[in-house]
């Protein structure tokens, strides 16, 4: 259990540094747990208890940790879901947080979607300052996007797609690789993204679902993704990986690329620079973390308000436990792992 108080003092301001050494740069925040879809590996179609909207963080909490956050040194926010764009304050949490700095640099802010509905809404997006946009699509197929995520919505999903390749911008689509579900249309999920000038990327899937059902030996891997995409394409790696979750080989020697994200199989959680904050406001550095530290106490005082620097030291010190506590990795391989309580949908990717 992780404490406030526990190890020595940090000097006030001093970057997000875990036990192993990692520097934390980038908050990945939850907006909602709601979604459009109930994509099966996510969350169940029905059963679902949703957060309460007075539980949620208002903008205003949000751009606060996002503040306190950019002042330690984090320079990249993600907003993800459930499906960020089912909030209808959306544009107004764009705004605040791009219009924040770190280190003298406005801070990166990127959004993870399923993209319906999201034509509608890009020009504001790019206008409130948004960066990049990551959709997720694991199938091109009508009945196979029905039976995956319940709904008949892969219309809306390549409008999305069209819309933000439209705009001009880096645009990355993301797939979940799943045996015997989207296993036969890895090229064509390739040929689709870079027909629209997009990036590719194949995610090996998490033990995250809902149901529970997820199993090590039926997951498609890394080595067998890799090995659909060199029946079709020559591939050689991108050199520069960096902290990213993404392996990128050319195509054929480029200029395209396709990504792998091997969270299982490869795990790249030693180079791990993210910290996650879910939609009712508790901080998580690691997707498998089994402990949340609650911000909304530092946020929602009971009694009188704090003042703005005593609030914002609290933050700090929560963010600092939550990166102090944060493990070597997931250790989904061990006996003993455990799955998260929260599915990804009240996680946030
Ligand atoms: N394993 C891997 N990726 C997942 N995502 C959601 N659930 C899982 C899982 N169990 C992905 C979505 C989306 C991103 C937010 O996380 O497909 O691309
Ligand atoms: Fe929604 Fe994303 Fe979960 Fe699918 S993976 S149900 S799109 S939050």
């Amino acid at each position: 259990m992780t404490t406030l108080q526990d190890s020595t003092p940090t000097p006030r301001g001093a970057a997000l540094v875990d036990s192993f050494g990692r520097v934390h740069t980038d908050l990945r925040i939850s907006l909602t747990d709601r979604c459009s879809l109930r994509c099966t590996y996510c969350m169940p179609e029905q059963g679902n208890t949703w957060l309460t909207r007075s539980s949620l963080m208002t903008p205003d909490e949000i751009e606060r940790v996002a503040a306190v956050a950019a002042g330690l040194g984090v320079t990249s926010i993600r907003l993800t879901g459930g499906e960020p764009l089912l909030r209808r304050d959306l544009v107004d949490v764009v705004q605040r947080l791009s219009a924040l700095r770190s280190g003298g640099q406005p801070l990166e802010v990127t959004l993870t979607t399923n993209g319906i509905g999201l034509p509608a809404r890009l020009d504001e997006l790019w206008a409130a300052g948004l960066s990049r946009v990551n959709i997720s699509i694991d199938t091109l197929r009508r009945e196979r996007f029905l039976e995956l995520t319940k709904r008949d919505r892969l219309a809306d999903v390549l409008e999305g797609i069209h819309a933000a390749a439209a705009s001009g911008r880096p645009l990355k689509l993301n797939a979940v690789a799943m045996r015997c579900v989207n296993d036969d249309e890895i090229v064509d999920l390739v040929e689709l993204a870079t027909s629209v000038g997009a990036q590719m990327r194949f995610i090996e899937q998490m033990p995250l679902d809902a149901g529970h059902v997820w199993d090590r030996d039926s997951m498609l891997t890394r080595e067998e993704i890799l090995e659909a995409l060199s029946r079709r394409w020559d591939l050689t790696p991108v050199p520069g990986r960096g902290a990213e979750p993404a392996e990128r080989w050319w195509l054929d020697g480029g200029p395209h690329a396709v990504g792998v994200i091997a969270s299982v199989s490869a795990p790249f959680c030693g180079s791990c620079n993210r910290l996650r904050m879910t939609a009712d406001g508790q901080l998580r550095s690691c997707l498998f973390a089994t402990e949340e530290l609650d911000l909304m106490p530092a946020l929602r005082a009971d009694g009188p308000a704090p003042s703005e620097a005593s609030g914002d030291l609290a933050i700090e010190a929560v963010l600092r436990a939550a990166v102090r506590g944060k493990k070597a990795g997931h250790a989904i391989d061990s006996p003993t792992f455990l799955q998260p309580i929260r599915g990804m949908n009240a996680i946030g990717g």
